[in-house]
């Protein structure tokens, strides 16, 4: 007998590629689960045309249309609720969330972030790394706290940044990490496997001796 399927919701803001790579593990199996609805705060994100194509549900809640920011994270948790999911996945949605928001998913929210956290929080990680003769770039899964890409990290994945890298080459090879680690982060997730407990990521045994926090290939 096959379990029932999980349901994910996924918020977006632009073109959606790991939201793709999400859709992909639905279909052929490696995630047990559905995408309810995929939402975005933004109307011209392609990420929506990606979620149509596959027959996803899409909403949008623009936050323009708000005056403040509780007032569009109210509406925000209300459309994802309306869908009851499993977990919500934050795949490029750039949004700062307040805390209630944050709150109110304790447990059942992910982020991925382009840099190996703790650091380059924020914006315009690739470049921050570059600029710091850095030696690696990579890429977090983390569970969502209120504190901005502070959340207990699930899964990281490194790339070395080359002499002839910008900005723009290394996030195309962060991106192809992106979409490995996040399905597989959500897999252990919805597997029973990993869960939030205080400030810390608890992961099975078996987990946590098969893998640490870093992705190998
Ligand atoms: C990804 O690189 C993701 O890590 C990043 O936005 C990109 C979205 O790409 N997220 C953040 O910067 C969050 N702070 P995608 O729309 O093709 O999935």
């Amino acid at each position: 007998m096959t379990a029932v399927k999980k349901k994910l919701v996924v918020l977006i803001s632009g073109s959606g590629s790991n939201l793709q790579a999400f859709i992909d593990a639905c279909a052929n199996g490696d995630l047990n689960a559905q995408i309810s609805c995929v939402i975005a705060n933004k109307a011209e994100a392609f990420g929506l045309q990606r979620a149509a194509d596959a027959g996803i549900k899409t909403a949008v809640v623009n936050h323009k249309d708000y005056d403040s920011r509780e007032a569009f994270d109210t509406v925000l948790a209300q459309t994802i609720q309306a869908h009851k999911p499993d977990l919500v996945i934050l795949a490029g949605f750039m949004r700062i969330l307040t805390p209630a928001f944050v709150n109110a998913f304790a447990g059942k929210l992910m982020n991925i972030h382009p840099s190996l956290l703790p650091k380059y929080t924020g914006l315009n990680t690739h470049q921050r790394a570059i600029d710091a003769g850095d030696d690696f770039a990579g890429v977090t899964v983390h569970f969502v706290t209120p504190e901005l890409d502070g959340g207990p990290p699930i899964l990281q994945a490194k790339v070395a940044i080359d002499a002839s890298d910008d900005a723009e080459s290394l996030a195309q090879k962060v991106l192809q990490k992106e979409h490995i680690i996040y399905p597989l982060a959500t897999k252990w997730f919805l597997d029973g496997q990993l869960t939030l407990q205080g400030n810390s990521v608890l992961k099975d045994k078996d987990l946590l001796s098969k893998n640490g926090l870093l992705y190998q290939e």
